[in-house]
């Protein structure tokens, strides 16, 4: 039985290394059916809407979606519902995508990448457990409005709701205890019980889920400290799950401390196991069209997918080898170049992850590593 992959480039950097997993993908020997449609700024050019019908429809009717990313500064003045990030959030919601699995891991070869010392980094390996469609981001009422109490009555307001119910907690728990005992078995929960309601009782409610995981560890932790201590001892944390907002900050803090945001995939999962894939990076319009982006975080990605909702692990692990063995190799793309290894372009990495797939070795095809 074939599987199904909605495949959605994006903008900017999106077409460019989505093209480079998808050639990936095609040399597995896998029945994979793949049909690609547009999505955020491109769609909007398209179709006047960043998620049109017809791309939900696909993605909703496939098996996984593979996502390249989203955005572009020139929709900036756009109304919000038409702005290209309303694509991966319209995703999230219309799927019931609530998990995402946001993993820093340092590459062996790429220490010196950080900006840490390489001792804190050397290792490291955390995954970051994202509630992905409640909270602030989702939470209703929100809007504009005028103030009728606070310190300024009759003045213009902008007002967020922040919420979170007791199944929504239940549930992104369970995905982070199950996914500790996989690892470290030790889960930090992050939140703001100090201050805010919901986070006293999302705390309550991670303690009470923890009762039928007595062999994992867990630890609570304010954001603000969790944020410091992810660049004191980030090697202290094995899975952190945190709320929707406090997981989009640190994630994007934890994807840095590993140097290379270029290498970082992401997952984000529903309680049927369909899935998005995409890197942890943005849609870099900066470097759009100079075939110079790291294609590796979604080819990473797509390994997550086969993993994750395509249940087919050995090709996943096959792609994680093939990537490892040609950093080994000494290819890098600019992002992640450093004196004495090989700078390549996006396809000649698509390339040399293909070529060590196909056991070419991607080690033998580089005979010299020039400086450049
Ligand atoms: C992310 C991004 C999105 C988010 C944006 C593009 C809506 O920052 O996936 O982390 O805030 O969730
Ligand atoms: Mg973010």
């Amino acid at each position: 039985m074939s599987m199904k992959i909605a495949v959605l480039p994006g903008d900017g950097i999106g077409t460019e290394i989505v093209a480079e997993a998808v050639k990936v993908l095609q040399v597995l020997d896998l029945p994979l059916e793949m049909e690609q449609a547009p999505v955020g700024g491109a769609a909007y050019e398209l179709h006047g809407h960043p998620l049109p019908e017809g791309t939900l429809n696909l993605a909703k009717s496939a098996d996984a979606i593979l996502f390249g990313a989203v955005g572009d500064w020139k929709y900036d003045k756009l109304d919000r519902p038409l702005r290209p990030e309303q694509a991966i959030l319209g995703l999230r919601k219309h799927l019931g995508l609530f998990a995402n699995f946001r993993p820093a891991i340092c590459y062996e070869q790429l220490v010196g990448a950080s900006s840490l010392k390489p001792e804190l980094v050397a290792g490291l390996d955390i995954l970051i457990i994202r509630e992905l469609t409640g909270d602030i981001y989702f939470g209703q009422p929100r809007g504009r409005r005028t103030a009728v109490d606070g310190l300024f009555p009759g003045a213009d307001e902008a007002f967020d709701t922040m919420r979170y119910s007791r199944p929504e907690i239940e549930r992104i728990a369970h995905v982070a205890f199950q996914a500790a005992r996989q690892r470290g078995r030790k889960v930090t929960s992050v939140d703001k019980a100090n201050v805010l309601e919901t986070f006293q009782f999302w705390k309550d409610v991670v303690i009470e889920v923890h009762a039928q995981y007595p062999d994992v560890e867990l630890q609570h932790m304010y954001v603000d400290n969790a944020a410091m201590q992810l660049v004191k001892s980030p090697k202290s944390f094995d899975v952190v799950v945190t709320g929707n907002m406090f997981g989009d900050i640190l994630s994007d803090e934890a994807s840095m401390l590993t140097g290379s945001i270029g290498m970082l995939p992401s997952a984000s999962l529903n309680d049927r196991k369909q899935g998005l894939y995409e890197p942890s990076h943005g849609s870099a319009p900066d470097i759009a069209g100079k075939g110079i982006a790291n294609p590796l975080a979604t080819i990473l990605s797509a390994a997550m997918m086969l993993r994750f909702s395509l249940q087919a692990p050995e090709a996943a692990d096959r792609i994680e080898s093939a990537v490892k063995s040609v950093l080994a190799a000494g290819y890098r793309t600019p992002d992640i170049w450093s004196e004495g290894t090989q700078k390549v372009g996006t396809r000649e990495m698509g390339d040399a992850v293909v070529a060590a797939l196909m056991g070419n070795g991607a080690g033998k095809t580089i005979t010299t590593i020039t400086k450049s």
